[in-house]
């Protein structure tokens, strides 16, 4: 869960452990005290650094809890990985990354990219987004667009039931889920859909190159591809001392690379594949891309959009 600023202010008398906190952030001057040293607030200007903060920093543990096993990982002859659904947390952090970091990518980096598709949505088209985790993005599209209908999957069952019980909460009827590959889509779904979107899931595969192929078969003629994934350009050497790269390098090291382990021939790319190989791969399995939008909150998060 993230931070709530508002709990500050109602902690402050609540222990001697928030005491030491709220020195802590103040002497840091995250957040500001008055002569006294006993009234503290959040000064307006850093409430939404912090409340981003607040979400990134919960990667921190978690990367430590996986420590010891990616080091067991990197160790063995054949590399090994380690799946996300090992680290459940995970799920929960990449949903606040959506609805507190990106609050509406929606309506801020996915239709803007792609203005041609909101009639269809409205009139009706078959949608399906794979490796939709938690179903922030899905499910917020079948809610909105009640002509068309939805599938969301993923590889990993747990986040489903999430995305599943929010379904149903809010009374959303034009969606079903299942656990799939990305990997080897049922032959069933071939030319079944308008629009495919994934976020953040080529680069984590262990067949990137496959799943591009299966995609592909999967579209209706003209149908759109949405990859919204990470496009790094420059590699290494043109981004040094950049911090977005820097977290995206350290992430990959202990969620991407293990999450593509899932078989010793992988093909590991990790999050920082670059924009210049993302290009190639999508026009292999014979897309074009008719826009590239980069994000609102992080220049290096592009919506590919694909065309069959
Ligand atoms: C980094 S998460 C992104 C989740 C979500 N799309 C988002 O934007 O927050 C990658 C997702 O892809 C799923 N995934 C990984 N390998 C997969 C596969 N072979 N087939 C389907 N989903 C897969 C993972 O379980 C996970 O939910």
């Amino acid at each position: 869960m993230a931070w709530d600023l508002g709990v500050v202010e109602m902690l402050l008398e609540a222990s001697e452990y928030v005491r030491e906190i709220l020195g802590a952030l103040a002497v840091g001057e995250v957040i500001s005290v008055d002569d006294s040293s006993t009234k503290f607030h959040v000064p307006e200007d850093h409430k939404q650094t912090l409340v981003t903060v607040s979400v990134f920093s919960r990667y921190m543990p978690l990367l430590g809890m996986r420590y010891n096993n990616v080091k067991d990982c990197t160790q063995q002859r054949n590399p090994a990985g380690m799946v996300y659904s090992e680290s459940p947390v995970l799920f929960s952090i990449l949903e606040d990354m959506l609805v507190i970091v990106k609050k509406d990518m929606i309506d801020t980096d996915i239709l803007p990219a792609m203005p041609q598709i909101v009639p269809k949505l409205e009139s009706g088209i078959k949608v399906a987004e794979l490796g939709c985790a938690t179903g922030v993005i899905i499910n917020k599209l079948a809610s909105r667009f009640k002509n068309s209908t939805f599938i969301g999957s993923d590889v990993a069952s747990k986040p489903l039931e999430e995305a599943r019980a929010d379904a149903n909460s809010r009374g959303i009827q034009n969606i079903t889920y299942s656990i799939d590959n990305i990997e080897n889509i049922s032959e069933t779904y071939n030319e079944s859909f308008d629009w495919i979107l994934t976020r953040f899931v080529i680069h984590d595969l262990a067949y990137p190159q496959q799943a591009l192929n299966q995609i592909y078969r999967c579209l209706k003629p003209g149908g759109i591809f949405s990859m919204i994934d990470i496009g790094i350009e420059g590699g290494i050497i043109g981004n040094i001392a950049n911090g977005i790269s820097m977290f995206y390098y350290s992430a990959s090291t202990f969620l991407c690379i293990p999450e593509s382990f899932r078989q010793p021939d992988s093909a590991a790319l990790g999050a920082t594949w670059g924009a210049p190989l993302a290009r190639e791969m999508v026009a292999k399995a014979g897309f074009t891309i008719i826009n590239e939008f980069a994000s609102r909150t992080d220049e290096m998060e592009i919506h590919f959009v694909c065309q069959k």
